[in-house]
């Protein structure tokens, strides 16, 4: 080939830049200890900037699957957080990737102030004292809790609760959001305060609930799970439309 054919070719071809998607999950399979098995081969692939809900009934698995996220539990199958596979050495890494907030904020917060609570994470990652301040004052003004620093956690509001709940992760600057519940036992107005923090924030999410006005609002894509399957994966308009699977799966939209 002449040179001068090579070189328009060689500029003609973008670089192949393969970008890993933020979530990856093969074929995962999970058993509890007591024999419950709650996963059965679960595959979902979240892009970068995408905010999934997860839907399904109670039982359906959507928590045990949040809590493989970031390697609280770890079933077989493979789950990669950004292109790496979780295992014992990432583990660190991906516990700051992924910001996994359960269902129950008292299962989060454990320090005797609000502050030392968002504080836990970065400190946790080996930061400055001064970075780790400068992620908990900006992590705790994300969700609109600046002031409540020196307050209990434990008497706070439910809402108030949850917000914290969500900075402590916000704290470690994750990229990825695995919210379990987060509207659960609100009240309208603290869920509506939530929804705006969610809408908000740029992370990639993914959001187990039943709350489906939310999921409607909020969130472009939908997965159902059911018996620890993945039975619906699509755009959230033509899932939340579908009656017959809804009924078929425990939902209902109202
Ligand atoms: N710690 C545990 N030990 C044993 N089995 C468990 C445990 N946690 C959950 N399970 C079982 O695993 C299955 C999936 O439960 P999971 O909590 O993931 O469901 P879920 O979809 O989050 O339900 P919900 O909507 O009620 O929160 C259920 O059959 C449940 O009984
Ligand atoms: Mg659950």
């Amino acid at each position: 080939m002449p040179s001068e054919s090579r070189s328009t070719l060689i500029s003609e071809t973008q670089p192949r830049v393969e970008v890993a998607n933020a979530l990856e999950v093969s074929e995962l399979r999970f058993t509890y200890p007591g024999g419950e098995q709650a996963l059965h081969g679960v595959n979902l692939s979240v892009a970068a900037g995408e905010k999934v809900a997860l839907l399904g009934p109670n039982g359906a698995g959507k928590s045990t699957l949040l809590l493989h996220l970031n390697g609280i539990l770890r079933g077989e199958g493979r789950v990669a957080v950004c292109g790496q596979v979780i295992g014992d050495a990432n583990i660190k890494r991906i516990r700051a990737l992924v910001g996994l907030v359960f269902e129950y904020p008292d299962d989060q917060l454990f320090s005797p102030t609000v502050f030392e609570d968002v504080c836990y994470g970065p400190l946790y990652m080996g930061l400055s004292s001064d970075e780790i301040a400068q992620r908990a004052h900006r992590a705790l003004a994300m969700v609109g809790m600046q002031g409540f620093e020196e307050r209990m956690p434990h008497h706070l509001s439910l809402g108030q609760r949850k917000r914290v709940a969500i900075a402590t992760v916000l704290s470690m600057d994750a990229e990825i959001l695995a919210l379990d519940e987060p509207t659960a036992s609100l009240s309208p107005g603290a869920r509506r305060d939530l929804m705006g923090v969610m809408d908000e924030l740029p992370q990639t999410m993914i959001v187990s609930t039943h709350d489906i006005p939310m999921v409607r609002e909020l969130f472009p894509r939908t997965v159902i799970l059911d018996g620890g399957r993945v039975v619906a994966d699509g755009d959230t308009n033509v899932i939340l439309s579908d009656a017959s699977l809804l009924k078929e799966h425990g939902l209902e939209v109202f």
